[in-house]
């Protein structure tokens, strides 16, 4: 069939399944159908492309592809189970499984710091949604292969493989694998996994942190002392300043980290990382993060969605694990993030953005690529926050009487 019908078709489903769930007029379930329209109609789209996952659109609004063994390969799949979980229907179910299934294979990949990233999203909410024990194996196998990367004289989990003077490079976005290990020790009964995720999440502590707390996207240590080499950027505007999706990716890590162990240094280091971003002097009113808090184009340069959507997801579990005002302001900030990505700045028309839901993503800027485009772990995020915003003690349902 045409792509075009396709389209239609997916639409004239999600409108028929919108109005069987219930009356969704307050802004929140608006948010979420628009998701859902989009989540639908790409998954029309990927029926007839075998083995490939979303990965961005291209300028004229086509939905652009890639393997399942690049990093964003799980973003989609999740985003189908986290709605499923919203809506229950047996559409986004049958999705959900066939796409997550696409991942399969990478239970074994060895090569890649990310597997948390792709199976968590994936097969982690599929395993939460279902039980399924077919999903706990892939999930083991998987946390057994992002051990294997870690070396126990950097206390880290390596990241991206050697090349010249970097020997064993560490992101801060490593933290958002860590989920899988803590997960694999519960449901495994190993606890190595566990001490693994907790040696990186202190010694990233130590090594990636400046003392505003703002943080370096790559340190780079000895593999053979584990000393530092290199502590600086590879993503970001420069090897000082504070590439905005890192901090984000930091701030949602130990937010995690606090949740799965309880151990209050994370929480403190997620407060001090909350703060900087908050009270950040270059955060825009409406609270939606330039890609670098600290390059010079600013305020003529491009915001990242896909941070904020990353921030307001981690403020949001934040905001429950502290009192009073800070938690107040955590669940504010987050709120304002929603409603703006939630609006037609962000949110794109219903049947474009190659079926992404949000608009203006920054992927890698010196890379010169994905810049001002729509972006798998940004709808991922967005999706997670409004269903976190909407379960929140703090959220008053408009519509309750
Ligand atoms: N993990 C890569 C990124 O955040 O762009």
């Amino acid at each position: 069939m045409h792509m075009t019908l396709l389209k239609q078709a997916a639409f004239a489903s999600a409108m028929l399944l919108m109005a069987a769930c219930c009356d969704r007029s307050n802004w929140v379930d608006k948010a979420l159908d628009d998701a859902l329209i989009q989540a639908l109609s790409m998954a029309k789209q990927l029926e007839n492309l075998p083995g490939q996952l979303p990965r961005t659109a291209s300028p004229e609004g086509e939905l652009v592809t890639s393997g399942s063994d690049w990093w964003c390969s799980g973003f989609y799949p999740g985003t189908l189970w986290l709605l499923y979980q919203d809506c229950g229907d047996p559409e986004l179910l049958r999705y959900a499984t066939k796409f997550t299934g696409r991942l399969h294979r990478e239970q074994y990949n060895t090569s890649t710091h990310d597997l948390g990233f792709m199976l968590f999203c994936s097969y982690g909410n599929a395993w939460r949604a279902t039980g399924a024990d077919s999903c706990k194996t892939v999930l083991l196998n998987g946390a057994r292969s992002l051990s294997s990367r870690f070396n126990p004289a950097v206390g880290c989990i390596q990241s991206w493989e050697a090349w010249d003077d970097f020997h064993f490079p560490v992101i801060i976005d490593n933290m958002m694998n860590l989920e899988m290990l803590l997960w694999a020790s519960e449901a495994g009964g190993d606890t190595l996994p566990r001490h693994i995720a907790i040696a990186h999440a202190d010694r990233t502590m130590q090594c990636h942190f400046r003392p505003d707390y703002s943080s370096y996207h790559v340190v780079s240590y000895s593999p053979v002392t584990g000393e530092v080499e290199f502590q600086g950027t590879n993503q970001g505007y420069s090897d000082s300043s504070a590439w905005a999706r890192g901090q984000a990716w930091g701030l949602y890590g130990y937010t995690m980290m606090y949740r799965e162990t309880g151990y209050d240094r994370y929480l403190e280091q997620a407060r001090h990382i909350a703060q900087f971003l908050i009270r950040h002097p270059r955060l825009p009113q409406d609270k939606i993060p330039y890609w670098d808090f600290d390059s010079p184009a600013i305020p003529d340069d491009f915001r990242d969605s896909s941070t904020a959507a990353v921030m307001a997801s981690a403020l949001l579990e934040l905001s429950r694990y502290v009192e009073g005002e800070e938690a107040a302001e955590y669940f504010a900030v987050a709120e304002t993030q929603l409603k703006t990505l939630a609006s037609p700045a962000y949110t794109a028309k219903r049947g474009t953005n190659g079926g992404f839901i949000l608009m203006h993503g920054v992927g890698n800027v010196p890379q010169h690529s994905e810049i001002d485009a729509p972006l798998s772990y940004g709808d991922y995020y967005y999706v997670e926050a409004l269903l976190r915003y909407k379960n929140h003690p703090q959220y008053t349902d408009p519509c309750a009487k």
